[in-house]
């Protein structure tokens, strides 16, 4: 069986990686292909070298530049290569812009489309990862969740039972598989940090960081629990010029971005982590390290009830009475159902398990094609089962 496999920003890379080694594992022939959404080599290239990735067979180019433009120029450049390399399935993963491009040329290219980390809603439509993770869910064949939330948003919305697959979650075999390594990589030392003696904060939402008000806010809101812990901050570029003028006091010190092997060992040792990312929230769970979400939603819920993650919102005041609170009395380490480290391995045994040349859902049948919304699931259609690894 021949897939594409499709990376092509940060959170990305991580969980591209177990489904890729599982797949070539069980004799698959995966094409790696990179977007260029992110090209900076502190948010592409060193993910490479960290996760052993191998290099991409091909590279698009895209670059950053308006949702339109961005969307337009990923999809442009994988139109033809998907044309050329005619694969069984194309798989994407996450909800940035190149996941949703690359859905759309796969969804009308003749290939299955597979999404991993399917399901995951925030119901909150300014945000442009909902967009695209719900138009991503609609047009994919294979819908890998990685909790039982995400599985029922999908049955919520009408998706055929047969097509959602409770997987777990792909950013936790990877952080499983390489934590030993990142604890052995001396980040902590080299910036002078004793475990346990420290917090994180990263920020990258545009709600967060566009808008220099919003962002004032939440500077004098780190300012404040960095008086209670020094807090390290390494800043997305999306964030990075606007935090320089934004005034933030000595003790949250601004670094580059970190490599995963760096990032995943300074939130390993950190006593708290704030934060508006995404896989942040999860990787946090899983190593039990108290998360304040500085955000009004999350599509990760299962990280709050059944991890480390609070929502704290935006205001001041309610960010530094939660961080003293986790700070006085951390939470209780928990990890979600199927967060095991397997994630990749039941996605790559569903994929070759449907091989090689057939269309998942011909025309006329159920599936993503399916016209009418009550032939789905989440009206009282069998429950979905787990696949074995
Ligand atoms: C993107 C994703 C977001 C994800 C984040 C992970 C979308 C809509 N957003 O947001 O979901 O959480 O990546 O990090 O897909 N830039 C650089 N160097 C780079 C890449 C970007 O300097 O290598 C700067 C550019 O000025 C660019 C800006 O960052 O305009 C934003 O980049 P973009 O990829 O559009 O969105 P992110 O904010 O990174
Ligand atoms: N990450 C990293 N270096 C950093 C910040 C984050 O390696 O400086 C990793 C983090 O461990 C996680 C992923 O990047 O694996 C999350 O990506 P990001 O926060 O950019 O995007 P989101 O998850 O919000 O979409």
């Amino acid at each position: 069986m021949r897939l594409i496999c499709v990376a092509g920003a940060r959170p990305n890379y991580m969980k591209v990686k177990p489904v890729m080694d599982a797949l070539e594992e069980r004799g698959a022939e995966v094409i790696l292909v990179h977007t260029g959404q992110h090209y900076d080599p502190a948010m592409s290239d060193v993910f490479f070298t960290d996760l052993r990735i191998r290099r991409p067979d091909h590279f698009l180019g895209a670059g950053s530049g308006s949702h339109a433009a961005q969307t337009c120029r990923v999809m442009t450049a994988f139109e033809p290569l998907v044309e050329q390399v005619r694969p069984d399935v194309v798989v994407v993963v996450g909800d940035v812009n190149s996941t949703m491009a690359c859905a759309l040329v796969a969804a009308k290219s003749g290939a299955r489309l597979a999404h991993v980390e399917a399901g995951l809603r925030s119901r909150d439509w300014s945000m442009p990862e909902e967009v695209n993770r719900v138009v991503t869910d609609r047009v994919s064949d294979y819908l890998f969740a990685p909790s039982a939330d995400a599985v029922a948003n999908l049955q919520a919305e009408g998706c055929p039972d047969g097509q959602i697959h409770l997987a777990g979650n792909v950013m936790v075999d990877t952080l499983l598989a390489n934590l030993d390594r990142a604890l052995a990589g001396g980040i902590l030392s080299r910036l002078g940090l004793e475990p346990g003696g420290y917090g994180v904060a990263t920020l990258h939402r545009p709600a967060n960081v566009d808008d220099p008000a919003v962002l004032a806010t939440l500077v004098r809101a780190l300012d404040d629990v960095a008086r209670l812990c020094p807090l390290v901050l390494p800043a997305h570029p999306r964030a990075a010029t606007r935090l320089r003028g934004a005034g933030l006091s000595g003790q949250v010190r601004v670094i580059p971005p970190a490599g995963y092997l760096d990032f995943v060992a300074l939130q390993a040792s950190a006593r708290l982590v704030l934060t508006d990312s995404g896989g942040v929230q999860e990787e946090t769970t899983v190593l039990g390290v108290p998360c304040l979400t500085l955000r009004d939603n999350t599509e990760r819920p299962v990280t709050l009830t059944e991890g480390t993650n609070q929502l704290v919102g935006r205001d001041p005041g309610r960010i530094v009475a939660a961080a003293r609170q986790v700070l006085a009395s951390p939470p209780a380490p928990r990890r979600p159902a199927l967060w095991d480290g397997c994630a990749g391995e039941r996605i790559a045994a569903v994929l070759l398990a449907s091989g090689a040349g057939k269309r998942l859902f011909p025309a006329g049948q159920p599936g993503r094609h399916a016209t009418d919304p009550t032939a789905g699931a989440g009206q009282g259609a069998v429950p979905f089962s787990a696949p074995s690894a």
